[in-house]
């Protein structure tokens, strides 16, 4: 597809249109570099899952295609904050930081400001920042962001804010230009949206229904990212067990995980995130059976509690989760197994709390992400009268994380002296004599080595653990 391509009216078909306007825009931003005598630069600020980093990436592909500069500070001409709302904390971050950038704007009144992502989808956020967040030029939410060029040339050509939200996905839009956080490894949307409403959970009310891409798509784009240096991939999905169900020709995750196995030069595929519900043996097989597949799964628990994970719709119950894991091991030995755990569900009780305990001790994680339950409205649970105390969360927290902790500790100490692939990832930031990695279970190493070895995959010896990484030596 040609950058330069002059179209007679603009386009009603996409990916034409959004081409169209990075033309009109480039004209615009040629015009502003004429005035300011420089160019004009950006930065994106990600907050959130891998599916905002994947998305963040396709807004840098425009900015770049439009003529901006990356800029490595928030003090420039065009700052998106692509926001997360699946607790408060994500929401509170952005507002604070918002101030911020207000400071930048006086000084320079010329930069564009936009919000983005998952907080744009709920209204009252798009109701708070129209009032008390004037400054803000662009909203625009999850399922436009292929719309960026359009949305900043309105910005342009008009007063006020921009504000384009769309309820639903209208459409998948693929090909438009986009960068890669790293040379060598990228992330894949294989689905977008959700269909579970775990009771808890916002982001089936902000990233909408569950739609799979074609596998034909996501080969050719993997194919593509290979050709251009990528070894590792992650395929990126709310729910990627269900992955294919809605699609014209049905395929199953783990028939697509085999297919993107067969892919010459890919070297690593790992994916995210596996609902336990969903999890087949069919999929624990084609893990164990495949070259590339990394013997990782992040497989969140939320709860150890069966009636717990009953009220949170979540489809399974303690005994079918570690009956799940009893089976991983058994195909897959070496697996590391990671989670996600809320605690403070509204009702949950000392009793409750204790099977948590319980499944976390009888699993032992290589790592766990824990968090305080947080009230996210237009969710079922948010009504509920129940909530828990913060010092009985807080108490049953503390106990939780030393014992993930500990279990991940321990788990990492159980590898020392072996020696393990790592895929190079950058020289070390605080002794450049280092260099630092990724092990097929995720975990960091750091060992002697030059910036010539980024991106490849070489053995090392893991000399020593230091808790949550380690320290090691090539191989040979
Ligand atoms: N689709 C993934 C999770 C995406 S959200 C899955 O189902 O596994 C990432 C994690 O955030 C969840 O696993 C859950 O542990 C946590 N989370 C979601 N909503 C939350 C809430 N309201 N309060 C606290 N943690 C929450
Ligand atoms: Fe949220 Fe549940 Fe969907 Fe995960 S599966 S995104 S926790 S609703
Ligand atoms: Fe957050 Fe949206 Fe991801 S709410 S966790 S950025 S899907």
């Amino acid at each position: 597809m040609s950058n330069t391509k002059e179209w007679e009216e603009i386009p009603t078909n996409e990916p034409d249109r959004q081409r169209y306007f990075i033309n009109e825009d480039r004209k615009l931003l040629k015009l502003k570099e004429a005035d300011l005598g420089r160019k004009l630069t950006f930065h994106v600020t990600t907050f959130g899952c891998q599916m905002n980093a994947r998305d963040s990436e396709k807004l840098r592909g425009i900015l770049e295609e439009i003529g901006y500069i990356p800029s490595e500070s928030e003090d420039c001409d065009l700052v998106i904050y692509n926001t997360c709302t699946v607790r408060e904390n994500a929401d509170n971050r952005v507002y604070g930081r918002l101030g911020i950038l207000h400071g930048y704007k006086k000084k320079n009144p010329g930069m564009k400001i936009a919000v983005c992502g998952c907080m744009i989808q709920e209204e009252h956020v798009v109701n708070r920042i129209c009032e008390s967040y004037r400054f803000v030029d662009l909203l625009f939410g999850t399922h436009n962001v292929y719309q960026l060029a359009e949305l900043l040339h309105e910005s342009f050509m008009k007063e006020g804010m921009t504000i384009h939200v769309l309820d639903k996905a209208e459409k998948i839009v693929e090909d438009l230009p986009q960068v890669r956080t790293y040379p060598f490894k990228a992330g894949v949307n294989i689905m977008y949206g959700c269909n579970n409403f775990c009771s808890y959970c916002i982001v089936p009310y902000v990233r909408g229904r569950e739609r799979s891409r074609t596998p034909q798509a996501i080969l050719r784009e993997i194919e593509k990212q290979v050709e251009d240096g990528v070894v590792e991939v992650m395929l990126l999905g709310q729910n990627v067990n269900s992955y294919g169900k809605g699609l014209e020709n049905p395929i199953s995750f783990a028939e697509l995980l085999l297919e993107i196995d067969k892919i010459p030069g890919l070297e690593r595929i790992r994916f995210m995130t596996s609902h336990p519900k969903d999890l087949s043996q069919e999929l624990i097989d084609a893990i164990a059976k495949s070259k590339h597949v990394c013997h990782h799964i992040h497989l969140p628990l939320q709860s150890g509690s069966s009636r717990l994970l009953k009220d949170m719709n979540r489809h399974y119950d303690k005994g079918a989760y570690l009956d799940l894991v009893r089976r991983i091991r058994e195909a897959i030995p070496d697996v590391a197994l990671t989670t996600d755990i809320i605690v403070g569900y509204p009702g949950e009780t000392d009793e409750d709390f204790e099977e948590t305990m319980d499944v976390v001790k009888q699993v032992g994680f290589d790592s766990a992400f824990t968090f305080e339950y947080s009230r996210r409205s237009g969710t079922p649970a948010a009504t509920r009268p129940d909530q828990v105390a913060q010092e009985v969360v807080t108490e049953r927290f503390n106990r939780l994380l030393k014992q993930v902790q500990e279990d991940g500790r321990n788990r990492a100490k159980a590898l020392e002296g072996q020696t393990r692939t790592v895929l190079v990832e950058e020289v070390n930031r605080e002794d450049d004599s280092l260099v630092s990695g990724r092990m097929e279970n995720n975990s960091v190493v750091h060992f002697k080595g030059t910036s010539d070895l980024i991106g490849k995959i070489v053995p090392v010896h893991l000399t020593s653990c230091k808790g949550f990484y380690y320290l090691g030596e090539i191989a040979n």
